[in-house]
């Protein structure tokens, strides 16, 4: 993929570009990082309101705290798949986080000491990526459900770094893993009261990548008119 290809190389990227938790000793350099977020800091946000704010952790005592509440919520995220439950659905009842509370050991059980969670103070380029909520364009959060549209702000941002990474040869993953552990993170970092944790980004050169993604077939999730309406197709 060259790195202003075309529409075929935009395609490309789009359908080859999956996530990479293993990476290459071979460092980032910052002018190639800032290049990332200079190419990411494209992405639309609501109002362009631009809500990001990218905390670049390169202390090893930040990293290290941060990969223990990272790890920390990963035995909960197994624990969940241990219990047979979708990890962290918002309509999960009562039953399923009991279930999921009660596999905690045998995830803690499962860890392995070269896994991605347990070596995540270790990637090449560590971003967290922080959102101000005052200035979040949030249209669902009057709506009596769980509230996501203002990550529809943030998260287009967070891609974008995957995808400008992608374009310089790099591969990483965008984790939100630890922000089960935000009041953690937040003190770490020194963010405002305002201040949430949207994700934490793992960057690096990719030892392998994976271009063949598994992905849901246009059929299964798109309809005519209404819900129940008839698959659309071509
Ligand atoms: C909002 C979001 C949160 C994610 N959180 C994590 C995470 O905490 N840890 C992780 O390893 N991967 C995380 N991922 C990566 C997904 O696991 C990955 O996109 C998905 O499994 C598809 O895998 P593939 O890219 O290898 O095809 C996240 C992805 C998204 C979009």
């Amino acid at each position: 993929m060259t790195l202003y290809g075309g529409a075929m190389e935009l395609s490309e990227a789009l359908r080859t570009t999956g996530s990479v938790r293993e990476f290459t000793a071979q460092p980032v350099d910052d002018a190639l990082l800032f290049d990332v977020l200079d190419e990411a800091r494209f992405a639309p946000s609501g109002g362009n309101r631009q809500a990001w704010r990218v905390v670049v952790v390169k202390d090893t005592t930040q990293r290290r705290a941060i990969g223990e509440a990272y790890l920390d919520a990963w035995h909960d995220y197994v624990a969940h798949l241990l219990a047979g439950v979708i990890p962290f659905s918002p309509l999960a009842s009562d039953e399923d986080r009991a279930a999921a509370q009660g596999q905690r050991a045998a995830a803690l059980a499962r860890s392995r000491p070269d896994g991605f969670a347990e070596t995540l103070s270790e990637v090449p380029v560590m971003l967290v990526v922080c959102v101000d909520l005052g200035v979040l364009a949030a249209t669902d959060r009057d709506l009596d459900r769980y509230h996501f549209a203002g990550g529809a702000s943030i998260y287009p941002f967070v891609w974008n770094i995957l995808l400008a990474a992608r374009g310089r040869g790099l591969g990483g993953v965008m984790t939100t893993m630890a922000i089960r552990k935000e009041p953690l993170l937040s003190e770490l970092l020194g963010l405002p009261a305002n201040y949430a944790v949207a994700s934490v980004v793992a960057l690096g050169y990719p030892q392998r990548r994976n271009t063949n993604l598994t992905r849901r077939a246009v059929s299964e999730f798109t309809t005519l008119d209404t819900f129940e309406g008839a698959a659309f197709s071509a």
